[in-house]
């Protein structure tokens, strides 16, 4: 399936900081023929610098700031607020620092994707990368799936490795698989936006 520039899926990537995520998948959007483009960008931070990436590109940016809501459940009602505002068709995680909770997760089902800097189920949640090195593992790697109400347990979409080396540090191993990630996620886009993939319990087919 491909789409008319005008009619590429609408996306809104929420970011919490430094934003080389969402810049891969603005490159990428940039590129004839990718079948989306990021419309909206929400950060939880008023300075993160993933926020400067999207003006860079004249994308639209919306700080939404936790103190201003009591409940989570405000909150992510003001995100969708948002979203819908702006005919977002699929949300994309990218360093969002905060969990997103049931009532949100249920209006977006299949329709948010998160990218996680470890080989899922290993090493969900905080600093996923110093977990692989103080475990001992000689693989490491980034996951894209979708996302549902736990903390990275969606169903996932692709995977990608990399060696651990014997000398990696923390820094070491996170660059290597952030190169993977910026490969990884607007491939996942493309697929999702071409209507390639198909959610079935936990397996997700890619045709
Ligand atoms: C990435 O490692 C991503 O996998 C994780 O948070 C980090 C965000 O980096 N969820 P960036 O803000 O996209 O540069």
């Amino acid at each position: 399936m491909t789409r008319p520039a005008d009619a590429a899926l609408r996306l809104g990537v929420l970011a919490s900081g430094r934003g080389s995520n969402l810049q891969a998948i603005l490159d990428a959007s940039a590129a004839p023929g990718f079948p989306a483009r990021v419309a909206i960008v929400v950060s939880d931070r008023e300075r993160a610098q993933a926020l400067d990436r999207a003006r860079a590109h004249a994308v639209p940016v919306v700080w939404l700031n936790p103190k201003d809501f009591g409940e989570r459940a405000a909150y992510d009602a003001a995100l969708t607020g948002v979203l819908a505002a702006r005919g977002v068709g699929l949300v994309c995680l990218a360093g969002f620092m905060r969990i997103l909770g049931p009532a949100f997760v249920r209006a977006w089902a299949g329709r948010v994707l998160n990218i996680h800097p470890a080989l899922l189920p290993a090493f969900p949640g905080l600093a996923a990368q110093r977990q692989a090195l103080e475990y001992g593992v000689k693989v490491a790697g980034a996951t894209v799936h979708f996302v549902d109400e736990g903390v990275d347990t969606g169903p996932i979409v692709l995977q990608a490795s990399v060696p651990v080396h014997p000398d990696d540090t923390e820094d070491s191993l996170s660059a290597r698989i952030l190169v993977e990630e910026h490969r990884l996620y607007p491939e996942a886009i493309r697929l999702f936006a071409e209507g390639r993939l198909t959610i079935t319990g936990r397996r997700v087919l890619v045709r």
